[in-house]
């Protein structure tokens, strides 16, 4: 089988029509009024959409998605594509569709077959709901240009319309926005009760309360004068970073999850379960559907259009990861299942080269049993030595005793970069540089810290990085491993198969290069491409601004739950991001996940897959919520509310 790779339109006379003709349609489509669809062909191209007639730029009319409300007399887009029913007749649905204005973005690559101006027009896919036309995934950021970043990196290039500046078309919610880059949310007084929000107003879109007002807590914050939570050792307390962005307007990107709009129990869903997986914007649901709908195929293969599609939308995301992590070539990135995966894949092949008997590996106290066993399955197999850098009473890793632990003996140091247990925030660029200058190579597990913070893989500096796309509003089944070029090359495949191999013989297999050679099989296409748009999502928001939104929300509510009577928070390190551990006297950490469930707020209780942490602190369990940037001020006081209420009963009782 051949696995020569095909990307549509890369011979002369590929491309299976006749693209003067595609051209002639195209700009019947985008001109197109109800009187003129006679241009269009009798079957429209595959993912073509419908004209619409934007607003001009800066005006509120060019609000995209769930960022203003219909307005009257806005265009309505015009014109119908033969074989579809796309246009609502009744007032609602155009609103919807006003809303939901159609990005012009290009198709995910270049290079798929179609004249250029054609793929700078034509979307790639029409994601539909119910059979109503809702314009590209790229909804919420409809007119974002198309994901690319700046020179500034992953973070740089957001959309301006989540961001609260005038002319931006925001409905008057949320006038009160975060002070900007000058904002140190710690270096200011904190409020040490709950402050409590105006009375939310309704969303008529969404059909439920939408608090308006968040922002007055982190105003209130600011002017209080109260002592900061999570204190350092020297009474300084945890900044966040200042961003290159001005403040996201919550409500919009909450907007952006269907989930976020559900109630359980009774109440509106507070999804407070981020650090186990992140709810899924519009965005990547329609992305993967669209892909389904409109580019299904086995990739590198079949030298047909469709597979070509499936390898530009394969490939392209496979670009967005390497955009995300900074990654010097988008041949370092390889897709796996997730973070567990990649770790295996790097324990069991460079590892399997590496570690030979009475080498010594070295973990942190912190790790997710995913950076534990694979580990402790090589040292027993090859007669090496797990040792493991232990942590303070805050749960911080200790760096003195680390250093001690690093000899001539240490082949590989794998650290996460974010406890998933106590979400300590780990000095990964220190304990790599620490691990060179030993010899060793590094791995860094970023499963819990993707969501929450810019991760540069060139800035850190290890060997490896990993992580999954679940943990970051992409789908479940899949995720990436980096690693350096040379390291990688140097590296046997761990597994066998279709699409690794260049040649096979009964004798002998040569392989393909990196990625290939580490991806055997049929990958997970669709998740693949739903994890870069949803790295293109975040990208276009901003992750400082995120992480810095984030460690607001974390530092108010460690405050507030720190301050309930019998609650014991357990991981109080100076850096920390989205999760609050913690077990309350008197009951058990399941009757407090049940109690919280009942008032519709979602917390995992467990030991979170990272007993060896849970212990040092002599628990097994904890209750740990764990927020994401879609989160609140008021879910916080909701959950607080349902704490501080139990832990008054139990003193009553
Ligand atoms: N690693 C996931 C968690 O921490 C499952 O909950």
């Amino acid at each position: 089988m051949s696995t020569a790779p095909f990307t549509s339109g890369g011979a002369p006379g590929a491309a299976p029509f006749d693209p003067a003709q595609l051209a002639q349609w195209a700009n019947a489509l985008f001109t197109a009024s109800p009187g003129n669809t006679a241009a269009l062909p009798g079957g429209a191209p595959v993912g073509v959409q419908p004209p619409v007639q934007l607003a001009p730029a800066g005006s509120p009319l060019a609000s995209p998605v769930g960022l203003s409300p219909a307005v009257p007399g806005t265009p309505i887009p015009q014109g119908q594509l033969p074989g579809t029913n796309l246009l609502p007749s009744s007032p609602a649905p155009v609103a919807a569709l006003v809303n939901r204005v159609p990005s012009l973005a290009p198709h995910a690559t270049s290079g798929n077959g179609l004249p250029d101006h054609l793929t700078t027009a034509v979307p790639a896919y029409e994601p539909r709901v119910g059979g109503v036309f809702l314009g590209a995934p790229e909804a919420p950021a409809a007119h974002a240009p198309a994901s690319q970043p700046s020179a500034g990196g992953a973070g740089s290039d957001a959309s301006p319309f989540y961001f609260l500046r005038s002319g931006h078309g925001q409905p008057a919610s949320a006038p009160v926005s975060l002070p900007g880059a000058a904002f140190d949310p710690l270096s200011v007084p904190v409020s040490a009760a709950p402050v409590q929000a105006p009375a939310a107003p309704v969303n008529p879109a969404a059909g439920t309360p939408e608090p308006a007002y968040y922002f007055v807590h982190a105003t209130t914050l600011r002017d209080g004068h109260v002592t900061p939570a999570m204190p350092g050792p020297n009474g300084t307390a945890p900044q966040a970073k200042p961003s290159a962005h001005p403040p996201f307007d919550v409500h919009a990107v909450r907007r952006d999850f269907p989930i976020l709009q559900k109630r359980v129990n009774g109440r509106q869903l507070v999804w407070f379960d981020n650090a186990a997986t992140t709810q899924k914007p519009q965005v990547v649901i329609d992305r993967i559907s669209a892909f389904y709908e409109h580019e299904n195929s086995n990739i590198h293969r079949a030298a047909h259009e469709l597979a070509a599609r499936a390898t530009d939308a394969y490939e392209g995301a496979r670009k967005s990861v390497q955009r995300f992590i900074n990654a010097p070539d988008v041949n370092e990135v390889i897709f796996v299942r997730g973070t567990t995966e990649a770790i295996n894949l790097v324990a069991k092949s460079w590892g399997g080269q590496h570690v030979g008997e009475g080498d010594e590996i070295i973990v942190s106290n912190l790790e997710h049993h995913a950076n534990i066993v694979p580990w402790q399955q090589l040292a027993a197999a090859k007669g090496a030595k797990l040792r493991v850098i232990p942590v303070d009473d805050r749960g911080q890793v200790r760096l003195d005793e680390y250093q001690k632990l690093l000899n001539d003996r240490t082949k590989i140091v794998a650290v996460t970069q974010v406890s998933n247990a106590l979400g300590t925030v780990v000095p990964v660029k220190q304990i790599v540089e620490l691990a060179h200058r030993a010899g060793a190579v590094a791995l860094v597990d970023g499963a819990q810290s993707v969501s929450h913070m810019r991760v540069d893989v060139q800035d850190i500096g290890a060997d490896f990085f990993v992580f999954s796309g679940h943990k970051i509003f992409g789908p479940t089944g899949i995720g990436a491993l980096w690693g350096k070029r040379a390291v990688l090359e140097d590296m046997p495949p761990w597994q066998g198969g279709g699409n690794m191999i260049a040649d096979v013989t009964f004798e002998k297999t040569v392989y393909q290069p990196i990625p290939n050679k580490f991806e055997a099989g049929t990958g997970n296409i669709a998740d693949a491409v739903g994890l870069g748009a949803a790295l293109d999502y975040v990208m276009r928001i901003g992750i400082e601004n995120i992480g810095r939104y984030e460690h607001e929300l974390v530092v108010y509510g460690m405050q507030a739950l720190g301050a309930i009577p019998g609650v014991r928070l357990i991981g109080t390190a100076d850096d920390k991001a989205s999760v609050m551990s913690f077990v309350l006297a008197g009951y058990t950490t399941e009757e407090v996940g049940h109690a919280l469930n009942d008032e519709g707020i979602a917390v995992r209780t467990g030991h979170h897959c990272a007993q060896p942490i849970l212990r040092r602190f002599g628990v097994e369990t904890t209750v740990r919520p764990s927020v994401a940037f879609y989160n609140t001020f008021e879910e916080i006081d909701r959950m607080v509310a349902v704490v501080r209420r139990l832990a008054s009963q139990r003193r009553a009782g």
